[in-house]
């Protein structure tokens, strides 16, 4: 078959921009690990030796680095003036940790598993598992910054309002898990919202616990929040009015067990909480550029998790509802619904 070479020009173009983008990852974490974001935002339009100076930077490198970005739309260019500076729009998408988009984190993420890339290669030919805590460090602290603007953006807002009256036990005094906390950062912010409730996170990865702690510690929630080692099939404690499982669920290797153990450990009324990624029930639902960022992390973060614990079902970041409903079931949970959704999350209620 010939090559058609519009087609072929078209793939080329396409394959250009995903270049552009996938150097981004250096450029972006290296902008914000350097503070260079935050320091024009706060300055305003900058020479490149300008920036240089206020972020104790070296001229030449930064010139080039805002080349790339001005390219690549993360900064604006005045080609009058020479100067640099960020819209209100990249300010917020990349130099304000408070802003619901803040995007910084997602290419930590990213510059993570390149990190890891010759050991998931290996995984790849040896079908083996490679788990959560084996990872790079950036993984742990890129996820919490890159989910956490997003859990302070709609968790005590909409998600918890829109589960059948867990807000007023909230409100009250109950008594809560969150299960697969990582660095706990929907932890912190419930206990925020919650002052009478008390709040544990489970991790079974020691490092984020730890790391978990010292957030509370930081925040002045030690009072009202533990963190504690524990696997989601086994953590301790009974009568939970509320346990919730942000973003682990696929990621579990059992994650029919892990709800058996929850369905167990929650009060007679008690409700389990998945916030999950959103995604159709099937694949050609979900090519498109939300799940093309999903398959990708999934392929390299969440599959090779789940098929390195006990079972290794392999839900896949982009499992679905349907198949996300199943396992609940099949976990014992009878009432089971979507409570809300985001362009990038949804969020299921299940009781018993
Ligand atoms: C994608 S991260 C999400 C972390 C956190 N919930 C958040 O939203 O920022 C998944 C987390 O699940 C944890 N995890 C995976 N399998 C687990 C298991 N079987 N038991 C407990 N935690 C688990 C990992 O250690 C990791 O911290």
């Amino acid at each position: 078959m010939p090559v058609d070479e519009a087609k072929l020009n078209e793939l080329m173009e396409k394959m250009v921009g995903d270049l552009g983008a996938a150097f981004s990852t250096a450029l972006v974490v290296i902008g914000d690990k350097l503070g260079l974001y935050k320091v024009m935002n706060e300055s305003g339009p900058l020479t490149p030796s300008e920036l240089a100076r206020h972020s104790l930077t070296s001229e030449r490198y930064v010139r080039e680095w805002l080349n790339a970005q001005a390219a690549g739309g993360f900064v604006t260019y005045d080609a009058r003036s020479g100067k640099y500076f960020l819209t209100e729009e990249q300010a917020y998408a990349l130099a304000d940790e408070s802003s619901p988009v803040f995007i910084p984190g997602a290419f930590q993420i990213i510059g993570s598993v390149i990190k890891d890339e010759p050991k998931l290669t290996e995984s790849f030919r040896t079908g083996k598992g490679f788990a959560w805590h084996e990872h790079d460090p950036g993984l742990f602290e890129g996820t919490e910054r890159f989910f956490r603007p997003n859990y302070a953006a709609h968790l005590v807002q909409s998600w918890i309002p829109a589960l059948d009256g867990v807000e007023e036990k909230v409100r009250s005094g109950a008594h809560v898990a969150d299960v697969g906390c990582g660095h706990g950062a929907s932890t912190l912010l419930m206990a925020q919202a919650y002052p009478r409730s008390t709040f544990v996170g489970f991790d079974y990865h020691q490092g984020s616990i730890e790391s978990a702690r010292r957030r509370a510690a930081d925040a002045g929630l030690a009072d009202r929040v533990r963190f504690e080692v524990a696997s989601a099939k086994d953590f301790p404690g009974s009568d939970y009015d509320l346990v919730a499982f942000f973003d682990s669920l696929h990621d579990m290797g059992d994650p029919v067990g892990a709800p058996s153990h929850v369905r167990e450990s929650l009060a007679a009324d008690g409700t389990w909480m998945i916030v999950e990624p959103r995604a159709g029930d099937s694949v050609e639902e979900n090519l498109n550029p939300v799940g093309r960022v999903f398959y990708s992390a999934s392929t390299l973060i969440c599959t090779p998790a789940s098929l390195a614990q006990e079972v290794g079902l392999a839900l896949g970041a982009q499992a679905g509802e349907a198949r996300l409903r199943r396992v609940a079931s099949e976990a014992g949970f009878t009432r089971i619904r979507r409570a809300a959704e985001t362009p990038f999350n949804m969020v299921l209620e299940a009781r018993v």
